[in-house]
């Protein structure tokens, strides 16, 4: 922080220095999410995991982001098959409910406010697929190749880090999942589309071979 600033006087000074004071905290909150994130992105041994229940972790990572979506205006709805309830995964929970909290805080994030999320899940063929939805702006084709790249991010001014997918592509994948986006379109009445939010997938070997009856 410039020395002039702090050392600001005159009619302004008080207000000059206060606002350089919240741009600094701001700036060092952001610094420990960065360190933070950037410890968890580098650690690249496998971590411990054991049989969990999926549906248990999900609504963990929904009740841990309920406070922020409240703030935010954000809705979100819930939305589990039966098929899917009770499928246990070989995971390290802590990790699978950070990549459910990154994506829930996006889809929330990706309007200032009042952003409907839905998450859903269903069975395919071994493995449990969760779903994120919002009805945001979606993500521009020309920023969709670069979104699970560490710190690339569009939302820099909210003080972003840009590695919520990143981390959370590399927990899936050392968990054997798969994890994918579609930005849904929708049709307006002159044929022409534009962009209607963003749903994420993530895919995980269940243990049973079976969805339940
Ligand atoms: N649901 C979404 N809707 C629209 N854009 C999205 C959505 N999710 C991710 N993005 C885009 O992908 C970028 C990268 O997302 P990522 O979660 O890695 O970083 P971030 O949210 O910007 O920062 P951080 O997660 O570290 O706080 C975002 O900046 C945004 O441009
Ligand atoms: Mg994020």
């Amino acid at each position: 922080m410039d020395f002039a600033i702090l050392t600001a006087a005159g009619e302004n000074g008080a207000q000059v220095r206060s606002d350089a004071l919240d741009e600094i905290r701001t700036q060092a909150i952001r610094c420990g999410k960065v360190v933070r994130s950037v410890l968890q992105f580098a650690r690249s041994e496998a971590t411990e995991k054991w049989s969990s229940d999926l549906t248990g972790v999900l609504r963990t990572a929904i009740d841990v982001t309920a406070r922020y979506a409240n703030e935010r205006g954000a809705h979100v709805e819930i939305d589990l098959s039966r098929e899917a309830s009770g499928q246990t995964v070989l995971m390290n929970p802590i990790e699978i409910e950070q990549v459910f909290v990154n994506l829930i805080r996006n889809a929330v994030e990706s309007q200032p406010s009042g952003t409907r999320v839905n998450v859903s899940t269903r069975w395919v063929e071994g493995a449990v697929e969760i779903s994120i939805e919002d009805d945001g702006p979606g993500i521009p084709e020309a920023h969709a190749e670069h979104i699970f790249d560490p710190f690339y991010t569009t939302r820099l001014r909210e003080g972003r880090t840009g590695l919520g997918l990143s981390v959370a592509h590399g927990i899936v994948e050392d968990h054997g999942g798969s994890m994918w986006h579609e930005t849904l379109d929708e049709p307006s009445v002159d044929g022409s589309r534009t962009l209607g939010g963003t749903r994420f997938h993530v895919r995980l070997p269940a243990e049973k071979t079976s969805p339940r009856a």
